[in-house]
């Protein structure tokens, strides 16, 4: 093992500052760790051989590598909240990749600087799961749930004058998740020396309960140990300019508060995320013993029966989309570039919230929501007491909640994203009254945690909350689906609004399209795809159109989040029966970030600053000469005319009609040729202001590269998304190719990963060869830590090759 030195390694994420008068460091341990599946005796120990274990840097997901297999988590299970009568096999419902098992870290470290009247933290971001960690052979703590947030003081294990070797064992369970939890260290580890004398660990708090033009009340709670120390903040504004100073000497007991006063405060918005910094020192005798850098924004929340949801005084509805952790073919490993791509896309679709379903969001997430402009609602579980998977979150809610909870808020309660709480997803607690002291319970916790913030719960189990009341006690009562009793709930509850905590669960498969044209719910095809004319969806779910006419014409439903904006691994609704399925189609963007055409949809409501104007299915349909082949438009227009080959199809006009009459441009009865379908859109005056047309391909050509970053950071960590189609000689998409192509990485960077975004694909992410899927597919290439420029060259037999050069900084 390569050990790490602390002294001159600095890295500072948003909470730490750091000094030469020796305050506070933090070190990263990314590199060099030692790992190995399966259990080892004495592999705590400082002496153990662990020369032949795998060199891999943390985040590692243990389990992307695959294979995949459909006996992997095999699970014969009746998902009641899936209205399932009987239990059948699911496969591919954690997506049937080789996480379940035990796995060992091993890491060593050197800490010459730390000494008597030091404390040494050990900080886990997230550890998947069941974490036992030793540090020099001594056990120094466990924690079972894989997303939660936690640390130890290592002081009393350090050896100061040698070798320092940290252990992690991890060991995930069957049936102990309805999705891919990822496995293995998939978050950052840091360790955290400063003085005894210091703030405490996730022990400031910062709020602005008094916000107007002229001032904002910046009021800073933080706990330190120490006695006859004082605090002393000064705030900067995103300039970096000093906006405000402030010494405090008084403490009661080991709190010191202080309040601000911030002049014409610049206020934090999905629109304008302005963020500022409070920079706060601890003295003791007139010597600096701490400091730490914190980013906060300055907003208020306020949620009320008559305005609903209102950030800075300005009734705003939640258009959110929610997300599981992993990131397709990265799995569970946190990678900041990877969320920045998905906030990107979702910016671009007028997307203004996330909920982190069904746990606790990355750090790395909370700090991009802030920076670009998320509200962000903050999941904790997806089960109780009671169980959903038999050994789910259920074996450790009676030892484990209130402190996973203090967690997650002492954590993440700086960020100005975070508006929202949520303590469960469609836990089986819902029914019985033990249920609703479980919910009150948590609620408290969470109050007295974060008096700022209300609580809601993803509620299915809408007619049982109402009769046992705990519907009623929530802050905020969160419905997941039954658009049909949105009603109904708004008239017994007593909040005065609704939130859709989960809303559509519709399914597609990128680029496929099935005849006829019908609204379904749980269809099944052979080949394992759902049609991407957006009419299919769960039996307990409805199409995006449903939740649409509850949003835009009821001020009492206070916004909604979508499930879910990109697929993930695992939950193949409506395929966990039929292998091979193993990863999600219910993304509004595919496994790779692929736009479906759902995104559109969206984007025609929600991006209200930008032209949407798109058209569906492709129009490659050989074989379909002469059959009817509906046509659909996405667009934020209202009317328009379709033409193909020139020939009018005649004008739609969007119309109350029916829910989907009112939000897509529908030709039903277009029969195919091949050609062009061109869409002209008409403003409410009847001047055509837009246009947009497809052509059928001809035979493929070549392979187009189009990356969504061209230059990137030359960390070690960056990422380029380069999208690979297959087009014909004219640029056209061919969007029935399956070619197998080969990417080769050469210069300043290497290959990451691939995906097509295909459910039944069973070829490995991170092999360099991979088939396209409707067409395309994405590659990820990785920055190395030399600037410099990078190729990419994607090549297939039969078909001239595609080259992009790319520039790492
Ligand atoms: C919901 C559940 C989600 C996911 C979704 C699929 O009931 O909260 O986790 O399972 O259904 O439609």
């Amino acid at each position: 093992m390569k050990k790490l030195v602390l002294l001159s390694i600095i890295f500072s994420v948003c909470v730490c500052g750091f000094g030469q008068d020796g305050i506070r460091s933090v070190l990263t341990l990314s590199n060099h760790w030692k790992f190995s599946k399966g259990d080892f005796e004495g592999a705590e120990r400082i002496d153990f051989n662990d020369k032949k274990w795998e060199e891999v840097s943390v985040p590692h997901d243990w389990a992307i590598y695959g294979p995949f297999d459909k006996e992997i988590d095999k699970q014969t299970v009746r998902i009641v909240q899936n209205k399932e009568k009987a239990a059948t096999e699911k496969y591919g419902r954690t997506g049937a990749l080789p996480h379940i098992g035990i796995g060992w870290y091993r890491t060593s470290f050197s800490l010459p600087e730390f000494s008597q009247g030091k404390k040494a933290l050990l900080v886990f971001d997230g550890a998947m799961s069941n974490a036992q960690v030793y540090l020099n052979g001594k056990k120094v703590g466990y924690r079972p749930y894989g997303y939660s947030y936690f640390y130890f003081d290592i002081s009393e294990y350090i050896n100061p004058q040698g070798d320092n070797t940290i252990a992690v064992r991890l060991e995930n369970k069957e049936k102990a998740s309805r999705w891919y939890p990822g496995a293995g260290l998939y978050r950052k580890v840091q360790i955290i020396v400063k003085d005894e004398i210091s703030f405490n660990q996730w022990g400031t708090f910062i709020t602005t309960p008094f916000v107007n033009s002229e001032v904002a009340k910046v009021n800073i709670k933080t706990e330190v140990t120490g006695d006859n120390v004082f605090a002393e903040t000064v705030i900067k504004n995103s300039k970096g300019e000093v906006v405000a100073k402030q010494t405090q000497n008084e403490k009661f007991g080991q709190q010191i508060e202080q309040n601000i006063a911030v002049s014409n405060p610049q206020l934090w918005s999905p629109e304008k995320p302005v963020l500022y910094t409070a920079e706060l020192k601890l003295y003791q005798n007139g010597q600096v013993k701490d400091s730490q850098t914190i980013k906060f924004g300055i907003r208020t929340i306020e949620y009320s029966a008559d305005k609903g949801f209102q950030l800075n005084g300005k009734t705003t509805k939640f258009k959110g989309v929610c997300l599981h952790h992993d990131l397709g073919p990265l799995g569970a490993a946190v990678n900041k570039a990877a969320l920045k791509r998905q906030l990107t896309i979702l910016k671009d679709m007028g997307c203004n919230a996330i909920r982190s379903s069904h746990n606790m969001p990355s750090h790395e997430q909370l700090e991009l929501c802030d920076e670009m402009g998320f509200l962000f609602l903050a999941e904790s579980f997806d089960e109780w007491a009671k169980s959903k998977v038999k050994n789910g979150y259920n074996l450790y809610f009676n030892e484990w909640a209130e402190k996973d909870v203090v967690n997650l808020v002492r954590a993440t309660r700086n960020h100005p994203c975070i508006v929202m709480w949520s303590s469960g997803n469609e836990v089986p607690d819902q029914y019985g009254s033990l249920g609703v002291k479980r919910a009150k319970m948590l609620q408290d916790i969470f109050h007295r945690e974060d008096p700022t913030r209300p609580v809601t719960v993803g509620m299915d189990q809408v007619k049982a909350v109402m009769e046992s009341g705990f519907g009623a006690i929530m802050d905020i009562p969160g419905l997941n689906y039954r658009v049909h009793l949105y009603e109904e709930a708004y008239d017994r509850f007593p909040q005065g609004f609704v939130l859709g905590s989960e809303t559509a669960s519709t399914v597609s498969s990128r680029g496929v399209y099935k005849f006829p044209v019908e609204i379904k719910s749980n269809t099944m095809y052979e080949d394992g795809q759902c049609s991407s004319y957006d009419f299919e969806f769960c039996s307990w779910s409805n199409l995006p159109d449903d939740d649409a006419v509850l949003q835009d014409d009821k001020d009492w439903v206070i916004g909604e989040f979508v499930w879910t904006g990109f697929d993930y691994l695992g939950e193949p609704t409506p395929y966990d029966t039929q292998w091979p399925s193993r990863s999600s189609y219910f993304g509004i963007c595919d496994l790779g970030g692929l736009k479906k055409d759902r995104f559109y949809w969206y984007r025609s409501r929600w991006n209200t600053n930008d032209e949407t104007l798109h058209i569906l299915p492709h129009w490659n349909w050989e074989g379909r000469e002469g059959e009817v082949t509906p046509v659909f438009v996405y667009t934020n227009y209202n009317k328009a005319e379709l033409f193909v080959n020139g020939k009018s199809q005649g004008i739609q006009e969007k119309s109350n009609k029916t829910k989907q009459n009112r939000y897509r441009l529908m030709w039903m009865d277009v029969k195919y040729e091949p050609g062009t379908i061109k869409v002209v859109a008409y403003d409410d005056n009847g001047n055509s202001v837009a246009e947009k047309e497809i052509k059928t391909a001809g035979a493929p050509d070549h392979i187009q590269l189009d990356a969504d970053r061209t230059i990137i950071s030359a960390d070690g960590n960056d990422l380029s998304y380069v999208t690979a189609s297959v087009v014909d000689k004219d640029g056209n998409l061919c969007s029935n190719a399956t070619n197998q192509l080969h990417f080769k990485v050469s210069g300043k960077g290497m290959y990451r990963a691939a995906c097509n975004g295909d459910a039944t694909s069973l070829e490995l992410f991170h092999l360099p060869t991979m088939k396209t899927f409707s067409g395309k597919l994405v590659v990820l290439v990785q920055a190395q830590n030399e600037p410099g420029d990078i190729v990419l060259k994607v090549s297939a037999k039969g078909l001239n090759s595609g080259t992009i050069t790319l520039k790492a900084k």
